[in-house]
This record gives C-alpha cells, sequence and structure tokens, in this order.
C-alpha cells in the first residue's frame, strides 16, 4: 500500500505519458518531461503491489506529421509508420514498463474516437459555428495555422507563424499576422467559409473551477497556476474538428474534408490502447471510481489535460477524471531549447547506440537534473560529471568495496552480524526510514529528491565503510568485521531493491550479484534481507567511468549542428548596385601559385605567402591563417587580384588580395581553378 493514500485507498491506477508526435524520434526533453519519471513512478508502485495499467503510444494525426511529410516529399503514413516504430524500438531499449504502447492510426482508436465523437455529438454537446478561415486557393485547401507565414504583429518577426512566433514567444492568431503567405503556394491566402464543432468549454467552466481550483490545490504550482491563469481568463468554445485530409474523418454526413482536430483524438488514445490490450475489461481502468488516472506530461500539454480533455470526459459522462497531472516544464540542451525540427537534440535511438548498456545513466542524469519546478539545462559535462563522480564515485565504489572485501576476508559468504554496538544500531535506524522517505517523495511527484535520498543511502553505506574500517579491524577483530560487512551488503541490499524504479539495469545486475530473492519495496528498510552464509557472486563493476573523447564526440556533433542551422538560415547579403563593364575590367585578377607560405609572428590569422603570379614573384599578405595550414596550401592555385594598391601589414608589403569565399560562418575557402592552367592566366 502506498503511503500517500492511506486515507483514500484507490483500487488501482492508470497511468498515461503524452502520446509524442510520429514525427521525429524522441529526444531527452520528451524523457526527462515525461518518460522517466513516469516510469519511475510506475516501477514504484509495482513494488507497492499496487494494479497498475501504463499507457503509452504514439500520437500520429495532426499538423507536425503533415509537415514532416511535404519536407521529406512522402506520405504521412509513411511518417509514422517510420517514426512510431524508431520511438517504440527506443523505448523498449531504453526500459520503458509500458503495458501499451499502440498508436492513434490503429482500427480500434478510429472507432473509439469516432463513437466518442459521434456520442458528444447525437446528445448535442456541440454547437455548430461557421467561421472564416484562411485558404489556398491554388492548392484548393484550407490551411492549419502552422501552414501560414507571416509577419509578427507584435515583435515584427518575418517568419512568424499562424500559431505562434517563435522569436518573441507570442501566440497568435492566424489572422493576426501581416502580410500572410501560404506555406504551401507561397500565394496570400484568402478567408473563406467554413463550418465546423465546437465544444463550448464556457460551459464546463464552473465545474472546472471548482474541481481544480477548490478540490486539487495539491497539484504542482506550476500546472495549479497555468489552470488557474486559462480559468481566471475565461473559457472559450473550442473547435474539435479541422479541415484536412489527415486524420480520423468527421463521422458524420456533410462533413467531407473534415477530421477530428489531433488534440481532440490524441487523448482518447489513452482509452483506445487500454481497449487493444485488455479488451472489455478497459472500463475498469477508465470508469471505477476506485481507480486513481494520472497523467505525465510537459508543460506545454498542460491546458488540454486539465482543461479540455476533462471537459470532453465530463461531457461524455461514463468517465473518471485525473486525479493528478504532474507536468513538467522543460529540459534545455547546452543552453539551447530543444527542437526537432532545428534537430537541436540528444536523441534516444542515437544515445543507445553511442552509449550501449548504458540506460541507467541517462535515466539518472535525467532524473537528478529533471525540470520538475522550473527549466532546466541539459550539458554534456553534467552527464559526465554525474556519472564519475556520483554512480561511479559513490554507488558503484560502495557496492564494490563492500562486495570485493567480502570475498577477500570471508569467501563470498554473508558473514555473521554476532553483537550490533551503538554504530550500527544508528546506521540500521537510518537505513529503515529510507523506503517511506524515498516512496512518499515519489508519490508526491518528487523524482529530484527522492533519487538523491537513495544517492544518501548509498553516502550512508560509504561513511559506514569508512568509519568502521574492516580492513584494519580484519587483523584484530574478525567478529567486529564480520558485523561491519554484513551491514554493509544489507545496505546494498537495500539498495537494489529501492534503486530499481530509478536504475532497473543496475538494480538487476546488483540482485544478481547479491542473489538477492525477489522484495516488494516494504520489505526493504530491514537489515535482514540477506541471509547470513549465502552465498556473493564476484563483484561486477556497476557503473564505468565516461571519458572525456566520448563527451567530445557528443559536443562535436552538436557543434556541427548548431553550424548547420545557422548555415541553413543565413540570410544572403542583398546584391551591391550595379557596375560598368569598364569598372569591372579596371581589376586585374589572375591565376596565382603559393610558392611559400609561413605565419606572421604575433597574428592569429595572417599568412604571409610568396605567390607565383606568372608576371613575378610577389609577398601577399593573406587573412586565412584560421583555416589552412602553410603545408597545406603550397602549390595550390588561387585567384589573385594583384592589381590591388600596395598595402604594409605587420611590417610586411602586401602586393595583391588572394580572393576567398566567406560563408555565413565568416569560414573562408579558396576560389577555385579546376584545371591545370599556368600562373598569370587572366580570371574575369
Ligand atoms: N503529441 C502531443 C505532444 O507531443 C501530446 C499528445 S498527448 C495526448 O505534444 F494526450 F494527446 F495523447
Ligand atoms: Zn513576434
Amino acid at each position: 500500500m502506498t503511503y500517500t493514500d492511506k486515507n483514500r485507498k484507490f483500487k488501482r491506477y492508470t497511468v498515461t505519458t503524452a502520446l509524442p508526435y510520429a514525427n521525429g524520434p524522441i529526444h531527452i526533453g520528451h524523457m526527462a518531461g515525461v518518460y522517466v519519471p513516469a516510469d519511475i513512478y510506475c516501477r514504484y508502485l509495482r513494488l507497492q503491489g499496487e494494479d497498475i495499467f501504463f499507457i503509452g503510444g504514439s500520437d500520429e494525426h495532426g499538423v507536425p506529421v503533415t509537415i514532416r511529410a511535404k519536407k521529406e516529399g512522402c506520405t504521412p503514413q509513411d511518417v509514422v509508420d517510420r517514426y512510431h516504430s524508431i520511438i517504440k524500438k527506443s523505448f523498449e531499449e531504453f526500459g520503458m514498463t509500458f503495458d501499451v504502447y499502440s498508436r492513434t492510426t490503429s482500427a480500434t482508436h478510429e472507432k473509439t474516437a469516432s463513437e466518442f465523437f459521434l456520442k458528444l455529438y447525437n446528445e448535442g454537446k456541440f454547437i455548430e459555428q461557421t467561421t472564416k478561415q484562411y485558404y489556398d486557393e491554388q492548392e484548393q485547401t484550407f490551411l492549419a495555422d502552422r501552414y501560414i507565414t507571416g509577419t509578427c504583429p507584435i515583435c515584427g518577426n518575418e517568419h512568424a507563424y499562424g500559431d505562434q512566433c517563435e522569436k518573441c514567444g507570442s501566440s497568435l492568431n492566424a489572422t493576426d499576422l501581416i502580410n500572410p503567405k501560404s506555406a504551401l503556394s507561397g500565394n496570400a491566402p484568402v478567408l473563406k467559409e467554413t463550418k465546423h464543432w465546437f465544444l463550448p468549454l464556457n460551459d464546463y467552466e464552473a465545474f472546472l473551477k471548482e474541481w481544480i481550483l477548490e478540490n486539487h490545490k495539491e497539484w504542482k504550482v506550476n500546472v495549479y497556476g497555468q489552470c488557474k491563469s486559462w480559468l481566471d481568463n475565461g473559457l472559450q468554445p473550442r473547435a474539435v474538428t479541422r479541415d484536412l485530409d489527415w486524420g480520423i474523418k468527421v463521422p458524420v454526413k456533410g462533413a467531407d474534408g473534415k477530421v477530428l482536430y489531433v488534440w481532440f483524438d490524441a487523448p482518447i488514445g489513452y482509452i483506445s490502447n487500454t481497449i487493444e490490450k485488455v479488451g472489455d475489461d478497459w472500463r475498469k481502468w477508465w470508469q471505477d471510481k476506485e481507480t486513481k488516472l494520472v497523467h505525465f506530461i510537459g508543460k506545454d500539454n498542460i491546458v488540454f489535460h486539465c482543461i479540455v480533455f476533462p471537459a470532453m470526459l465530463k461531457a461524455h459522462g461514463d468517465f473518471i477524471l485525473p486525479e493528478n497531472v504532474p507536468a513538467n516544464e522543460f529540459l534545455n540542451l547546452e543552453g539551447d531549447k530543444i527542437s526537432t525540427s532545428r534537430s537541436w537534440a540528444v536523441w534516444l535511438n542515437e544515445y543507445l547506440e553511442d552509449f550501449p548498456n548504458k540506460q541507467d545513466v541517462l535515466r539518472y542524469v535525467l532524473c537528478a537534473n529533471a525540470p520538475e519546478t522550473k527549466d532546466n539545462d541539459f550539458t554534456w559535462k553534467d552527464f559526465q560529471t554525474r556519472n564519475n563522480s556520483e554512480l561511479v564515485a559513490i554507488l558503484g565504489n560502495f557496492v564494490n568495496r563492500t562486495i570485493v572485501l567480502t570475498h577477500k576476508y570471508f569467501e563470498g559468504k554473508v558473514p555473521q552480524t554476532f553483537e550490533l554496538n551503538e554504530t550500527d544500531k544508528s546506521a540500521m535506524e537510518e537505513i529503515k526510514a529510507y523506503p517511506e522517505k524515498i516512496g512518499t517523495l515519489i508519490e508526491n511527484y518528487k523524482f529530484r529528491d527522492a533519487l538523491f535520498e537513495l544517492m544518501n543511502l548509498a553516502r550512508l553505506g560509504n561513511k559506514y565503510l569508512t568509519e568502521n574500517e574492516p580492513w584494519k579491524t580484519i587483523k584484530t577483530d574478525e567478529k567486529r568485521t564480520s558485523a561491519v560487512l554484513n551491514i554493509s551488503l544489507q545496505i546494498c541490499a537495500n539498495l537494489a531493491i529501492l534503486a530499481e524504479p530509478f536504475l532497473p539495469f543496475s538494480s538487476q545486475k546488483l540482485q544478481k550479484m547479491l542473489n538477492l530473492a525477489k522484495h516488494s519495496w516494504t520489505q526493504a528498510g530491514s537489515i535482514s534481507l540477506l541471509p547470513q552464509g549465502s552465498a556473493i557472486n564476484t563483484p561486477e563493476l556497476l557503473f564505468e567511468r565516461i571519458e572525456d573523447e566520448a563527451i567530445q564526440k557528443q559536443t562535436d556533433k552538436l557543434e556541427a549542428t548548431k553550424k548547420q542551422n545557422l548555415l541553413n538560415n543565413a540570410e544572403v547579403k542583398p546584391q551591391k548596385e550595379n557596375i560598368s563593364f569598364e569598372d569591372f575590367e579596371k581589376m586585374d585578377i589572375r591565376i596565382g601559385k603559393v610558392l611559400q607560405a609561413e605565419k606572421v609572428a604575433k597574428t592569429k590569422k595572417l599568412l604571409k605567402l610568396t605567390v607565383d603570379t606568372g608576371i613575378d614573384q610577389r609577398t601577399i599578405v593573406s587573412g586565412i591563417a584560421e583555416w589552412y595550414k602553410p603545408e597545406d596550401i603550397i602549390g595550390r592555385r588561387v585567384a589573385v587580384l594583384v592589381n590591388l594598391a600596395p598595402k604594409e601589414l605587420k611590417g610586411i608589403e602586401s602586393r595583391g588580395m588572394i580572393l576567398m569565399a566567406e560563408n555565413a560562418l565568416g569560414e573562408l575557402s579558396f576560389v577555385g581553378c579546376d584545371k591545370d592552367f599556368n600562373a598569370g592566366s587572366i580570371v574575369r
């Protein structure tokens, strides 16, 4: 039984994780915000013997998918097939313990979502409204907000989207944009009337206010705060259908070309996925008042899970509502917002490839640094430090020392305790408190603090071992050594059980090393988990150091992405004023050959070159030292402006200029002559 729900006993738990859009792989931002905490929560509840159903799945409708398809020149179905399987596989490898991982393009989901819509439709829970939406006449299609770009009315950014300006962060309506343009044809869209069904959220305002603001004051401050501000501003009817050809068809007559809005169908996906897995049994997970429903999501999903989906469930009438929605803030990456479209991310599938068998390291770092109360930053340096000086130096080291000493002094058997002294008893008292301390924190969604307490137990172990010095007492007092190692082994066993939700792979490994029988959460806290005389296996390292090279490889990868993004977004400089042919003819440009090259002393950028211009051999000082090494350019053919007035640079007379191409990053490249032309050949 859990610690905090003692007063109100729930019979079972339904735990959902936001269904990720299948428009790209999963990244560490998703993991830290949603999946790592949810998996910790579920693993913990199982160890508590609770009956739970843990739901995941891919969100395969919506405009993000169609945009990706357009970019890649394939169909939306191709996109979701590809990413659904990448995401599913990486979740499996990472050790997510979903009871189901399905997808919103499944037949079950189409049926479930359509029936949900129809019930509300038939009971008159929607209002029909005709509004004016942007329409692309050339493409003959209505435009989703994301498909319209234009100038932000707030900050003047010329590349704002119809739903949001990424420069100033304002959320916008497509009709707010100045000079709107269709992303499909590039033409200005026209406003055209279209009919949609709306859920009148305003009708649910009073209910939501009471349910959240009065009855769920215990929700996380960030979640409660966002709900309050939505509710204080007053709710308006929200369209639950869209003009789009990718999605679930609106199941009523006269709705050709219309689909359910992705935020209407996706949360119903939680229910469909349950049905898909357990059939008729699904009702107990969604309709029984004794089931505790918890949604794990990121902060951008709060309004949908706390306001829109509950209003839908309420309108339907047969469903329970979430007991809690422990949304996290965002994780940034090396100081920048994670972005799938800009490829600024650490992708889970790539991590698993680059760091085989290190799932727990990522779990540890993402939990220790989880954005629970504010946005946080992931850096590879921090990843390395947390591995080397926490997992290796604290947890791994304690376990290893204990098991090695047990083999050294007691032939790998759990030694006897004999008599406990005061130090032992106080250690025992401390150990006893850990299951409840960590469990209560988990139940309150304080996963970072919970993990910190787990590490405190390892710290306690290290301190206990260091202070009692079994390697010294072995010479004088074998019984004392025996007792100390027994207790140290018991601490290892406690760690093995209590680490399971956080570090499942290492917990397994440790349980095997200790030959520890399966225990429940509440059996931890004792110092008789390992029977005296039972055999311990030879020690294996739980964690290994991560060296600088591995980290460098990752930061190089990010550097390359950053560069690529800068180049992709670089603005091309506008053309200069026209010149006459005579003006052009004044420049005497020749092919020259580099004969000698050396760095100019005390400068970073300058090379002193001796160039054969065909006319003569002359000295030219060139600012290319950051991009070319002297030894690499000797013999190279280059373009030289030979009649540039001579100039003294660092005391050297430079006669002419080497022509270079410069990219948006300021990198320089020689302008080539790809045939073996003589020095002195004219360029024009
Ligand atoms: N796909 C959405 C996102 O990534 C989350 C959908 S959660 C669900 O933001 F409830 F709709 F499934
Ligand atoms: Zn703006």
